[in-house]
């Protein structure tokens, strides 16, 4: 007979979510289990924010998140707010500053956040338990039966908190959706966010050549509207708007890309039509937006030789409506490989937006990323890990 452990909470996950519940769990004098197959934790936080991890956002509230329940999120969000996770930041002493919209990011390493969270964990006597697998997990008479590569365990209580299945060269698996669907849980759609564009055939060849060239736009699709920069590569379009966008793009949509979201641009070459006839429009164009954006442009309209002084009001407006509202449709993204994370998952009307207890199997409970709710860029998604992780950690 194998060993058999016996532990009141087993949290599946060393990742955010999983480890501020274990604390606020652990605090509250329970025995507490983390369970992970990667060698440390924390991998994503390490990563994240180009490694000075953008933990949350001064901004952050409900608007900030995609569910097939907007409301599901308030709660958690309420109880433990952006300011609850930095007056943990400060009273650790870590320093960090923000960057911009309300981004906050770790001054010196996101090693800084894992650190605070480990150390939190020794502390409120949390057992981690890393390298190891989860092999199968079933309802017991009292509780839960957890099976590992390095034993079993029998745990009254337990936290899915695997994430979702972003770059799955870091660990990532369907595990937390799978548990989800064995215990009967609804799991919405899941699909790729926070991810590149990549060019439709008909564009790549053209469109590749202004790689390495930045925009401020407005960008839309179905809805949504993100004013941000916007970055060309070799592969697509990329940068925080269109990040932010692809969370609201699905297969064959056409984006909508203002790119001088600041400018009248059909003012700006009446003017210059005045005071620059034989000026060309693109030369104007290229004063305003990225020389070379203007230049591609320009060689797509096929009419190089026109002057000011020849072009009517409507001409004008036509080139300059083309700049505010140029629109394509990508071929697709870059998928799990790249995204920062993943939308739906384990449907939310089946879960207590309190404790995030399920309310089909009492004393099972799912946070982070795995829930079907998901942030914008900026800090949201550590935001909703943190505050989805303290709800189930201190109602447990
Ligand atoms: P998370 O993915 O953090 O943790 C899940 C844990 O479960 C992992 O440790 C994994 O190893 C473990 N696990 C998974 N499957 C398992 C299995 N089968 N067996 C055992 N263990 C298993 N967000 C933000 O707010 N600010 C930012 O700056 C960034 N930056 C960023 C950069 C990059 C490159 C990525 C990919 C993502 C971000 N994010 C982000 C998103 C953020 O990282 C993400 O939303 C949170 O990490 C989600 O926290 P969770 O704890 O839910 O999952």
């Amino acid at each position: 007979m194998p060993t058999r452990n016996k532990t009141d909470v087993m949290v599946l996950g060393a990742g955010a979510a999983g480890m501020i519940c274990a604390v606020e769990a652990g605090r509250r004098g329970l025995s507490v289990t983390v369970i992970d197959h990667a060698r440390a934790p924390g991998e994503k936080i390490r990563i994240s924010g180009g490694g000075r991890c953008n933990f949350t956002n001064l901004h952050c509230g409900p608007g900030n998140f995609l569910s097939n329940n907007p409301r599901f999120a308030i709660s958690a969000l309420r109880s433990f707010t952006q300011h609850d996770f930095i007056d943990r930041v400060k009273a650790r002493g870590i320093a960090y500053h923000e960057k911009t919209l309300g981004q906050l990011f770790c001054d010196s390493s996101a090693r800084d956040i894992i650190n605070m969270l480990t150390g939190d964990m020794r502390d409120a006597g949390v057992r981690l338990e890393l390298s190891t697998e989860i092999l199968e997990v079933n309802q017991a008479d009292q509780g839960f039966d957890v099976q590992t590569s390095q034993g079993n365990w029998q745990a009254d209580r337990l936290v899915v908190a695997t994430g979702g299945k972003s770059i799955p060269k870091m660990g990532a698996t369907g595990l937390g959706y799978e548990i989800a669907a064995r215990f009967g849980h609804r799991v919405t759609e899941t699909r790729a966010g926070l991810v590149p564009f990549t060019w439709a055939s008909n564009m790549a060849e053209s469109w590749s050549a202004l790689s390495g060239v930045a925009v401020d736009v407005n960008a839309r699709c179905n809805g949504a509207t993100f004013r941000e920069a916007m970055l060309f590569t070799h592969r697509g379009l990329s940068g925080p708007a269109m990040l932010q966008i692809s969370s609201y793009w699905r297969d064959g949509d056409r984006l909508s890309i203002d790119l001088a979201p600041d400018r009248d641009l059909a003012d700006a070459l009446k003017q210059e039509r005045s005071s620059r006839p034989k000026g060309s429009p693109w030369t104007t164009l290229g004063e305003i937006v990225p020389k070379r954006l203007a230049q591609h442009l320009e060689s797509q309209t096929g009419d190089s030789a026109i002057r000011l002084a020849d072009m009517s009001n409507a001409a004008i407006e036509t080139i300059a409506a083309r700049l505010h509202g140029f629109e394509l449709i990508p071929g697709g993204t870059e998928g799990y490989r790249t995204a920062e994370v993943t939308l739906g998952g384990v449907d939310t009307d089946q879960l207590n937006q309190k404790t995030m207890e399920s309310r089909l199997v009492p004393g099972l409970h799912f946070i982070g990323e795995v829930v079907d709710v998901t942030g914008h860029l900026g800090g949201h998604n550590f935001q909703w890990a943190w505050s989805s992780g303290v709800a189930a950690g201190r109602h447990i």
